[in-house]
């Protein structure tokens, strides 16, 4: 495929350490790497217009274009056949399919999906559909306030039900949401992300509709399709700075605000006392019957994984030691927090089977002489996933790892800067290029299929 095919890492004995039927995967997301953002019948999304807006994304970039995947996606799945792929994450624009959000399908972007899951299948792929990576319908936040509005609910239901009968037999699995946390705080609280909102009471207000959207779509789905169905969340386990009593209770409000928050009403059936308590006034409201909403049967749990947060109450902040370093993101490389973080949830939660649906990191990757040597890539993936191994020793029942991303892509508001891909994207001329990463995935995903066949 490229001038470094040849390229084979020395260190494979990880793969032995996975149990047969463990899942190789990459992800991606529609608004990052589809482009075609206004063609056969695509309404606009809320990323659309957010990229808009002045002063919003970093180098000043929309997703007009992005990866081009709409027109490429039959080159990408032979580059996920090439590294030996057994799943791929992908999601669906819900303005792509549905362009107001409401009323009308739109035929023309439902058969671009159908044609990708048809193509993957070919290919030996699993499909695993996220249903809301963020690129909500514009129309939608318009009419109602989009997520500020509890009526958005059974729109994001009938939408997950539509996309559940007509794909649910072909498809691996289907998420309902991506990052509740990210889509809340990110997008009404510090308003990095799109909308663009500044108000906590607004954005833990969105997180209760999110979780009701997605106790209503699991629900919805139920009735159309016996595909697995999950949900996907962000979790930065939080780690008290110095021993501490302020920092630590800093640290137990931060995991409150990013895991306990999204898993006790999803799992337990009800939101964190303390949390409720810290938030005072800007705790969302709640009626009867919306936890019973939420708490769903699952059938996995979806968990993305980056990184740390390092909880600091001292002015300055004590700085994250960064022992391995820091990613292009300014992310701390801290694996064990991945082993640990697993162990507590399924101690805490009995979970349904996990799948690592997201980890990677940005580097400030050059291409030289049609090479990518991302070295530290490949250590970090080498970290985590001897971190998982070690997770599943300790008896975590994980079932894959979907390395984030495919391909270099639009990374929200650091636009076209960060660069996360196993696969380099010339965005010039759209020229993919795999990454010395991607020869060592593509290594040791073959060592795993001749260990699980016996072989050496
Ligand atoms: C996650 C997002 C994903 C990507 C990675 C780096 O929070 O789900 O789209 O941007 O971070």
């Amino acid at each position: 495929m490229t001038a470094n095919d040849n390229f084979k890492p020395a260190d494979t004995n990880l793969a032995t350490h996975f149990p047969a039927g463990f899942q190789w995967g990459s992800a991606t997301s529609a608004a990052q790497i589809e482009g075609a953002s206004a063609l056969d019948g695509k309404g606009p999304s809320i990323w659309d217009t957010f990229c808009g807006e002045p002063g919003r994304i970093n180098d000043a970039s929309n997703i007009d274009v992005a990866c081009d995947h709409y027109h490429l996606f039959r080159e990408d799945i032979a580059r996920m056949k090439w590294l030996g792929l057994e799943a791929y994450r992908f999601s669906i624009s819900w303005p792509r399919v549905q362009a107001l959000g409401e009323g009308a399908w739109n035929e023309a972007g439902f058969a671009f999906y159908d044609q990708l899951i048809d193509a993957l299948v070919e290919a030996g792929i699993k499909p695993h559909v996220t249903l809301y990576h963020w690129d909500l319908p514009q129309a939608l936040h318009d009419s109602m306030g989009g997520w500020l509005s509890r009526e958005i609910v059974p729109h994001f239901a009938a939408y997950a039900a539509e996309v559940a009968r007509r794909f649910g037999a072909k498809v691996a699995s289907i998420a309902t949401l991506n990052e509740p946390w990210c889509v809340a705080t990110l997008g009404y609280e510090t308003g990095q992300f799109a909308p663009g909102m500044r108000s906590r009471k607004a954005a833990m207000q969105v997180s209760h509709h999110l979780m009701m959207a997605h106790g209503a779509a699991i629900q919805a789905m139920r009735a159309v399709t016996q595909t697995q169905l999950g949900v996907v969340l962000n979790h930065t386990p939080a780690f008290p700075a110095e021993p501490i009593e302020a920092d630590r209770q800093a640290a137990r409000i931060d995991d409150g605000l990013n895991v306990r928050w999204y898993m006790d009403p999803i799992f337990r059936g009800s939101y964190p006392a303390d949390v409720i308590e810290h938030l005072g006034e800007d705790a969302p409201q709640i009626e009867p019957q919306d936890l019973t909403l939420i708490q769903q049967p699952l059938d996995f749990l979806g968990v993305n994984f980056y990184t740390r947060s390092f909880i600091s109450t001292q002015t300055p902040a004590v700085p994250a030691p960064g022992k391995l370093g820091f990613t292009d993101m300014g992310w701390e490389i801290y694996p064990k927090a991945l082993t640990q973080h697993l162990v507590r949830i399924t101690r805490e939660y009995s979970p349904p089977p996990i799948f690592i649906t997201e980890n990677g990191m940005a580097n400030a990757d050059e291409l030289v002489d049609g090479q990518v040597m991302d070295v530290e890539r490949i250590a970090y993936l080498k970290a985590h996933l001897a971190a998982l191994a070690q997770a599943m020793d300790m008896g975590v029942d994980v079932r894959g790892y979907f390395y984030w991303s495919l391909l270099d892509n639009f990374e929200w508001n650091s636009g076209y800067l960060k660069r996360f891909g196993i696969f380099h994207v010339d965005y010039s001329n759209q020229q993919r290029v795999a990454k010395a990463s991607a020869h060592w995935y593509r290594a040791l995903i073959e060592a795993f299929g001749s260990a699980s066949r016996g072989g050496a």
